[in-house]
């Protein structure tokens, strides 16, 4: 079975008392069934990881970080390893998010040692892959996506990706209030498993491949209802807590009437 994820990425948003009243609120807002069916997972700045993990500690929610950097000790003024979120808590990092490649000009071999990095240092990375508009409007999104994929399978190998999770977020959905259509998205999530598969087919099965891009309560259970999307990874709208607990409650309400994605 794929449980299904839902991932909130507070980018740079926030502050102390701010988040402190997010986690707060979610962890008192999370019903126990939906908390039961789905893994709820938070991706606070990095300075704010401790506050947030005060209260998640005795709670089902789970933390993660946004980024990290290579190795675990060394001299790279501002960076932070995989061994140092692992230190406070986190279980989750995400890799490679399109405003880490397009504004921090991280490159397909980067983000390949970082995904081998998180995985070295027993993180689960959350590999984020997606095409920009032009690569959509010219039909690279297929490419875009393979090219993304295979540059990691081939530097971290596929063994790498047994806990790993994808995230599949077109740049052009990315804070902009369009989506992606729900089957529109599912083609690319189908494609992607479909990449998976021909590395290791078992694999295939169990991967979890998140939406993400605009996506809010009001199309939360839309995409969540396609076979191959399997949660979110949600920016904007996981700033609201009572948003965030929506999309939780709506991913919740539709694993339990497909009762959860079955293997095979
Ligand atoms: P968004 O961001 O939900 O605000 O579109 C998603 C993301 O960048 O992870």
């Amino acid at each position: 079975m794929r449980k299904p994820l839902i991932a909130g990425n507070w980018k740079m948003h926030g502050s102390r008392a701010q988040a402190q009243q997010l986690v707060e609120s979610i962890h008192r807002g999370l019903a126990k069934p939906t908390a039961e069916q789905i893994e709820v997972l938070i991706l606070p700045p990095y300075v704010y990881l401790l506050e947030a993990l005060k209260f998640i500690q005795h709670s089902p929610l789970t933390l993660g970080a946004q980024d990290l950097y290579l190795g675990t000790q060394g001299a790279y003024t501002g960076c932070i390893s995989g061994q140092m979120l692992v230190d406070v808590g986190c279980r989750y990092v995400l890799i490679g998010h399109s405003e880490r490649r397009t504004i921090f000009k991280e490159s397909l071999s980067l983000v390949a040692e970082k995904f081998i990095a998180a995985v070295d240092a027993k993180l689960i990375p959350i590999l984020c892959i997606g095409e920009t508009k032009r690569e959509r409007d010219e039909n690279k999104t297929e490419a875009i996506i393979a090219e993304q994929v295979n540059s990691v399978i081939e530097v971290a190998g596929i063994e790498r990706f047994q806990q790993a999770v994808i995230a599949y977020e077109p740049v052009w959905a990315i804070g902009t209030g369009v989506t992606a259509s729900p089957q529109n998205a599912q083609d690319v999530h189908a494609y992607i498993r479909n990449i998976i598969m021909k590395n290791n087919v078992d694999l295939a099965s169990t991967i979890r491949i998140l939406y993400g891009g605009s996506m809010k309560p009001e199309n939360a259970a839309a995409l969540l209802s396609m076979p191959d999307i399997d949660g979110g990874l949600i920016g904007g709208a996981s700033l609201n807590a009572e948003h965030f607990l929506a999309i939780c409650a709506a991913v919740s309400n539709e694993a339990a009437a497909i009762k959860l994605k079955k293997i095979g």
